[in-house]
């Protein structure tokens, strides 16, 4: 039977149960509003592990001033119902100060890899991403965690950290998970509406469109970007925020398709912000 806790030291109590009788455990780190995507990792940490943790957190700490803390969407009810039909034990569902209390005043702060992409509009971002996710590694320690490419970025930036920390979490990367049309599954597709939502259709037809390039052997990253941003800029609702192509693991932008790299898009559909890419490597 599926749990779900608010505090720290009944997360801490159950995994230490679980690790006493050698259970693996898996951690799938979510702000909740759960879909289809976040489903996909829940099924693959029970596919790979003993037991599931799902953290359902919308983090304050990532979003900058402007952004939508409030108006991020919430569900508890359909979270857990979701979370337990895929099968995940326990779900930490922390209220903020539980996360972060009087007085907090550590992070974990990353540069380079965060200064590119999403990291040039949302400066505070991955601090953020950083920190909170150093705390549920800290809080669950899982064998395994669970991240999914759709957030090409955070996957990368979670991965150097690993690397550079020295955190004995293996990281899973899992495949980006869209609707019948092609639209990357977002908790922020909420904010569309019905025109938008038709709208937002450029962003998996350009990715769709970049990925043949690719797949028909071009190599100019500037012949693949510059086809992508006019298949955007042909639909009035949509400003490109970026269209790059970067090293997959620097994040650094790259002019010839040498290495494996990331195609990354981010673009505003009226004030929705929404992102979606392509490895060159999964073409
Ligand atoms: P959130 O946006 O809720 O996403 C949680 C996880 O689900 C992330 O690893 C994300 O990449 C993955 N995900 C979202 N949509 C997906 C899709 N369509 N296909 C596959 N995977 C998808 O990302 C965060 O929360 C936060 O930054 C978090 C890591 C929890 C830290 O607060």
């Amino acid at each position: 039977m599926m749990k779900i806790v608010k505090t720290i030291e009944e997360v801490r109590a159950q995994v230490k149960e679980w690790k006493s009788q050698g259970l693996t455990v898996g951690l799938v780190p979510t702000m909740g509003y759960l879909h289809e995507g976040h489903a996909s990792l829940i099924d693959t940490s029970c596919r790979d592990n003993d037991r599931t943790v799902v953290s359902d957190f919308v983090n304050p700490m990532q979003f900058g001033p402007g952004e939508d803390l409030e108006s991020y969407p919430r569900d508890m009810e359909h979270d857990a119902a979701l979370a337990q039909e895929h099968g995940c034990d326990l779900i930490f569902h922390p209220d903020p100060d539980e996360m972060y209390h009087d007085g907090f005043s550590t992070f974990v702060d990353m540069t380079v890899l965060t200064e590119e992409l999403c990291g040039l509009s949302r400066p505070v971002h991955f601090r953020g991403v950083c920190t909170v996710v150093s705390k549920l590694f800290n809080i669950v320690k899982p064998d395994r965690a669970y991240f999914g490419k759709k957030d090409a970025q955070q996957l990368a930036v979670i991965r150097h950290m690993v690397d550079d920390l020295n955190m004995d979490i293996e990281i899973v990367g899992c495949p980006i998970v869209r609707e019948s049309d092609g639209l990357a599954k977002s908790s922020r597709n909420t904010y569309l509406d019905e025109n938008e939502r038709k709208a937002a259709l450029v962003l998996s037809k350009s990715i769709f469109n970049g990925m043949e390039l690719v797949r028909n052997g071009e190599k100019d990253c500037a012949v693949i970007t510059d086809s992508m941003k006019k298949l955007i800029a042909s639909e009035p609702l949509a400003k490109i925020d970026y269209v790059k192509l970067v090293d997959m693991k620097t994040m650094q932008q790259i002019e010839k398709l040498d290495r494996p790299a990331l195609c990354a898009i981010a673009v505003y559909i009226g004030k929705t912000r929404l992102i979606d890419n392509f490895f060159t490597e999964d073409v």
